[in-house]
């Protein structure tokens, strides 16, 4: 089975002027690196060419936190993908397939979902949707990340099991429509990932890494999700 290399995304979502944005960029410059692990920060749009100059030369990656699918057009509040390219971007969460950025394909239920028995159907049909179309070539370079909805933002954690019967289900789904770029893909964890619960997340054989909200807005907690201890 091929290696795949863990990936720790930071999602900054709606917080930090530029100087507080700067300053977490560059600790995350100085302290997140760890051989054999990528990491990635996704600013808001407003700090993305700042951020993107404090990180250049490093090894963190880039990705904004969403993108509308045409290159132009008379679209209010929208950013197009060749705006994110030229502010330095290279990833983008919940974005569209184009334009060479890698999307960070975001999917998970709802509680009431879950509480419902539906947690796998509904995850199926966002997975498939995603994908369909896509080539076995696309489909190894995507990043796929499973946030339970419940999950984001609350304090509670899908538990490694219950996280890791998700992601073995995503990762069997994949293999049935795209084959072994199933074992290429990497599938990311998303909701409450912290300092104390990441080890356990990553020991699971099927998840690839964390998308990280809250923890990701300080640097001493980030680099110690970067840093997860091992086995
Ligand atoms: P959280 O956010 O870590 O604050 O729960 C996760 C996410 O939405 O990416």
């Amino acid at each position: 089975m091929p290696a795949r290399r863990p990936l720790i995304a930071g999602n900054w979502k709606m917080y930090k002027t530029r100087a507080e944005a700067e300053g977490l960029a560059r600790e995350v410059r100085t302290g997140a690196t760890r051989p054999g692990v990528d990491v990635l920060v996704a600013p808001p749009f407003t700090v993305l060419a700042a951020v993107a100059r404090v990180l250049k030369g490093s090894n963190v990656l880039l990705g904004a936190q969403n993108m509308h699918s045409e290159s132009e057009g008379a679209f209010t509040g929208e950013v197009a993908p060749p705006m994110l390219k030229e502010a330095g971007c290279t990833h983008v969460i919940l974005g569209h397939l184009a334009h060479g950025l890698v999307p960070i394909v975001c999917v998970g239920e709802t509680l009431e979902e879950r509480d419902a028995g539906k947690t796998m159907a509904v995850v199926e049909r966002q997975v498939d949707r995603a994908l369909r179309g896509l080539s076995p070539e696309r489909v190894e370079g995507l990043v796929i990340a499973y946030e339970p909805v419940w999950a984001i933002g609350t304090g509670r954690t899908a538990s490694p099991a219950q996280a890791q019967e998700v992601h073995g289900f995503i990762r069997r789904r994949v293999a049935g429509s795209h084959g072994p770029a199933a074992e290429v893909v990497r599938i990311l964890y998303g909701g409450s990932v912290k300092p104390d619960n990441i080890g356990a997340l990553m020991h699971e054989p099927d998840i690839d890494g964390g998308l990280v909200g809250g923890a990701s807005l300080k640097g001493d907690s980030f680099l110690k999700i970067v840093h997860y201890p091992e086995g």
